[in-house]
């Protein structure tokens, strides 16, 4: 477990792809007296990620790079990772998996938010997956980042209740609902 030290917060980091509604969700828990992270650069290998937006919001440095060549791209992340004194980062809808040589730099110091309850349903198309096999519960997990996709230790978990109604987009709105509530205590978590 990475310890707090001190009073100040930890220096983070959040790759995302997309929409960063958990960006948004881990920006608004930073600036909570509670929080154990401050969010200081946000990441993303797209610059269409709406949520870069946030980078304006709320004053925080923001940085894109392709992964297109990923070497480079990692190259250049962990080097402004390091001028930036980043400690800790949360990945957030991060569609790229990051290369081993760059987990081992920050071995045990990177989260994950999945949308299903691991170890069932790694990778994509998790609701249509439950949805199709006609699962009763459904939920998200947060878990340590380590080479093997979506198999680190998991921090927190929180189920979901699938009802006969539910579609793909109506569950997924419901474990996003959930998602936000389970990123920060699983921060919280790994700091205490
Ligand atoms: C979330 O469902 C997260 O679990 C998954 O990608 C989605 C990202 O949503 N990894 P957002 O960009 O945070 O809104």
């Amino acid at each position: 477990m990475v310890k707090l030290t001190g009073l100040k917060k930890i220096k983070t980091a959040v790759f995302i792809s997309g929409n960063g509604s958990n960006l948004k969700n881990l920006i608004k828990f930073s600036k909570k007296k509670n929080s154990p992270i401050s969010i200081d650069l946000i990441f993303s290998n797209t610059s269409k990620a709406k949520g870069l937006r946030f980078s304006n919001q709320f004053n925080i440095r923001k940085y894109v790079s392709s992964f297109k060549n990923y070497k480079t791209a990692e190259v250049k992340i962990l080097n402004l990772l390091n001028k930036e004194s980043i400690k800790f980062i949360c990945l957030a809808g991060f569609m790229k998996i990051l290369s081993k040589n760059f987990i081992k730099k920050f071995s045990g110091k990177i989260v994950n938010i999945h949308p299903s309850l691991l170890p069932k349903y790694k990778g994509l198309d998790t609701h249509i997956k439950a949805i199709q096999n006609k699962d009763k519960v459904a939920g998200c997990t947060v878990h340590f980042v380590t080479a093997k996709l979506d198999s680190g230790k998991i921090i927190l978990q929180k189920e979901v209740k699938i009802s006969k109604k539910d579609t793909y987009t109506s569950l997924a709105k419901k474990v996003l609902r959930q998602e936000h509530k389970l990123y920060p205590a699983a921060i919280k978590k790994v700091f205490n």
